[in-house]
């Protein structure tokens, strides 16, 4: 790696950035990632310990794996941490203290999978299916389609873990509204064939994402950042897609917007690819142009093997991420593989001493280190 680009690696990512409350002092994110790793829903000293190492190696943000909102259909998982009930909130206040104490930030990410029941293990047999219209991401029927008090009680679970985020001193909240799960099942006309409100175009199907925001603004400070998560792609359904162009991007992202969203963070599974035709921009990119906030990107970032400009170990081929954030295409990336591969990455990787990254292999979801 030459001085140069060493240079410029840490010109570019370690820029501070402030939204609402929250100052960061560089561009970098880890990830949220599903672990599993909380027996009972309750996140115990092993996961404190996990977020803190990536905090104490200089993360500028965390975003912690998905945890359910409090209600009953909320997810499948024994061992995915709950938002809710007084064990699992004082094992987040932990973390919290722990990340914080690491010199780090920290917002939790909201989860309720609806009809998705890929995650669990072991699975909780009885927790009940619902979603926008009982269709399944494969598109059979199951499951139930869920009324308007469903609808108000998930909602309401939303605002209760938003509030209790606010109250455990977490710096922030990531609104999963991605990847296939009750969120993005209501954005994706394949699972929502409603014909009431929360259905029909864009403006419909967004409704219900909108619907949460807002209650969860109305009930957290004004400069209480929320992130909102969100996805073309579905787990299993690569090519799937909630805007065909970018017009009914604008439309989702403007009501989000009214709605509170203060910042997106557009997953994609390979940063490097243009969203539509005709511009170079990704979706993050275009999520900021569109909506006018800030958006953050992931995909493959520091991944030999699944991008091509780079090759394990050589920080030089983070060139691209690196040409598209000086033109401010997008304001923070999210690392989530590289990661867990390598808790002191963007350490190693500022410092130049990207022959020391360890790499992320599956095998190293078995343990949390
Ligand atoms: C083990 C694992 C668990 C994940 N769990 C979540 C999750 O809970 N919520 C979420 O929004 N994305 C989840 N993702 C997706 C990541 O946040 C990220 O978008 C993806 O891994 C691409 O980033 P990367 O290429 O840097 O790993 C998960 C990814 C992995 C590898």
């Amino acid at each position: 790696m030459t001085t140069k680009l060493l240079e410029r690696t840490n010109d570019i990512l370690v820029r501070p950035f402030s939204i609402g409350r929250l100052t960061l002092p560089n561009r970098v994110v880890m990830a949220p990632m599903t672990r599993e790793f909380s027996p009972g829903g309750v996140p115990g000293h092993g996961v404190a310990q996990y977020y803190a190492r990536r905090a104490a190696a200089g993360i500028g943000l965390i975003v912690t794996e998905g945890t359910y909102v409090g209600h009953e259909s909320a997810g499948s998982s024994a061992r995915v941490p709950h938002f809710y009930g007084d064990e699992a909130l004082a094992g987040w206040s932990a973390v919290v203290d722990a990340v914080h104490q690491a010199g780090g930030r920290i917002m939790p990410q909201l989860w309720h999978v609806g009809m998705d029941r890929m995650v669990g293990n072991p699975p909780v047999p009885d927790a009940p299916r619902i979603g926008p219209s009982g269709i399944a991401l494969d598109g059979t029927a199951s499951g139930r389609e869920m009324t308007q008090a469903d609808i108000d009680a998930v909602i309401a679970a939303y605002v209760t873990a938003a509030v209790s985020a606010e109250a455990l001193g977490f710096d922030g909240i990531e609104i999963h509204g991605a990847h296939g799960y009750l969120i993005d099942q209501f954005l994706w006309a394949h699972t929502n064939r409603r014909t009431d409100v929360y259905g029909g175009d864009v403006i419909g199907r967004t409704r219900f994402a909108a619907e949460i925001v807002a209650a969860c603004r109305d009930s957290v400070a004004g400069d209480f950042p929320i992130f909102f998560r969100f996805s073309q792609w579905k787990v299993g359904h690569y090519r799937a897609r909630i805007a065909q162009t970018p017009h009914e991007l604008e439309t989702m992202l403007g009501l989000l917007v009214d709605a509170g969203v203060d910042a997106f963070h557009c997953s994609t599974r390979r940063l490097q690819f243009p969203e539509f035709e005709g511009s170079d921009l990704n979706l993050a990119g275009w999520a900021r142009k569109l909506s006018g906030k800030p958006a953050v990107s992931v995909g493959s970032v520091g991944l030999g093997d699944e991008f091509p400009h780079m090759s394990p170990g050589k920080v030089t081929d983070i060139g691209e991420l690196l040409d598209r954030m000086e033109r401010d295409e997008f304001d923070l990336v999210a690392v989530g593989r590289a990661l867990l591969g390598d808790p002191e990455w963007l350490t190693k990787v500022l410092a130049g001493r990207t022959d020391e990254l360890t790499h992320f292999h599956g095998g190293l979801l078995g343990s949390l280190r």
